[in-house]
């Protein structure tokens, strides 16, 4: 990629993450949707069609995995730019580099992500409000999944500052609860799941799994705005986001959530999950940590 890429240069680039179960892409037609949504507002044209880039991410997937045990699923990356700015494009040689967006579409194994999330589903995970807010859709939509990721990186470095091992949760200019930095949050009140409107968030395709999940298994779900003090006073909490799918929220701000352990809800979610794609998520993160930790 060019020094003179509008990524490189602004956070300039819509991206998306999506992941294989068993070494196939899940709900890749949601995280392209997205995409192309996101490419839209930016006026960024990719300069292929979505069914041209879904062939070529199969194609990706096949050769990634050729070879690689079946307990290893891999990373699916989009992330396309409006490529080189103009001041810059006389420094180019190229001129195909010169002119055009810059597209990425890439696979690589997961064993070191699904290693670290193996702690996740046996001991939960602690979470803080840090000081960072979540920038509104009236500034910057948060819907558009984009690389302008630096309000989330400064909420995890505050979060590690109070915490090193927690993981931060925005609020929003309101004081309602808007998302994680890398994951929407849900909480679990009287057997009822709630999680944030879809005002302040990026509308992740795992959030759209648990409302499927939750229909499937007659749980209610509701949108609503929530506060801290939902979450305190709930009695289970959770993150969703396409790596890990579902992880239970022990703590926030130093205070437990329930029972301060990963509630019988997130279990039976994730057991549904593990169902609904044939890969036990838990077992799964369990196996990559052992064969991560024999590599040495
Ligand atoms: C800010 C933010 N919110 C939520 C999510 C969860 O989205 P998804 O479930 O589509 O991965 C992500 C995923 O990276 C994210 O970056």
């Amino acid at each position: 990629m060019s020094i003179f890429d509008s990524a490189l240069m602004f956070g300039d680039m819509a991206f998306e993450f999506t992941r294989t179960f068993g070494h196939k892409p899940f709900r890749l037609k949601e995280h392209l949707e997205r995409l192309y949504a996101s490419m839209k507002i930016l006026r960024i044209d990719p300069g292929m069609t979505l069914e041209a880039m879904t062939t070529i991410t199969h194609d990706v997937i096949e050769r990634t995995a050729k070879g690689l045990d079946p307990n290893i699923d891999l990373q699916i990356l989009h992330e396309v730019s409006r490529g080189i700015l103009g001041p810059y494009k006389r420094a180019i040689d190229n001129e195909r580099d010169a002119n055009g967006p810059t597209v990425v579409i890439g696979a690589y194994p997961m064993d070191l992500h699904l290693a670290g999330f193996a702690p996740l589903y046996e001991e939960g995970l602690r979470a803080v409000i840090p000081p960072q807010r979540a920038i509104p859709a009236h500034l910057i939509d948060p819907k558009m999944k984009t690389r302008s990721r630096q309000h989330y990186q400064m909420a995890n470095m505050q979060a590690a500052h109070v915490d090193p091992k927690a993981w931060a949760v925005l609020i929003d200019g309101d004081g309602f609860i808007a998302e994680g930095t890398g994951a929407n949050v849900f909480v679990v009140v009287d057997g009822v799941l709630c999680t944030p409107e879809r005002r302040n968030i990026l509308r992740g395709v795992s959030r759209g799994v648990i409302f499927d999940l939750a229909a499937r298994l007659g749980i209610d779900c509701l949108e609503r705005n929530l506060e801290a003090y939902d979450i305190y006073n709930a009695d289970e909490a959770f993150f969703t986001s396409t790596p890990f799918c579902i992880a239970g929220i022990t703590h926030l701000d130093g205070l437990p959530i329930g029972s301060g352990t990963p509630g019988p809800i997130v279990k039976r979610l994730r057991d549904a999950w593990s169902e609904l794609v044939g890969v036990d998520i838990a077992a799964q993160a369990r196996w990559c940590a052992n064969y991560v930790a024999a590599q040495g």
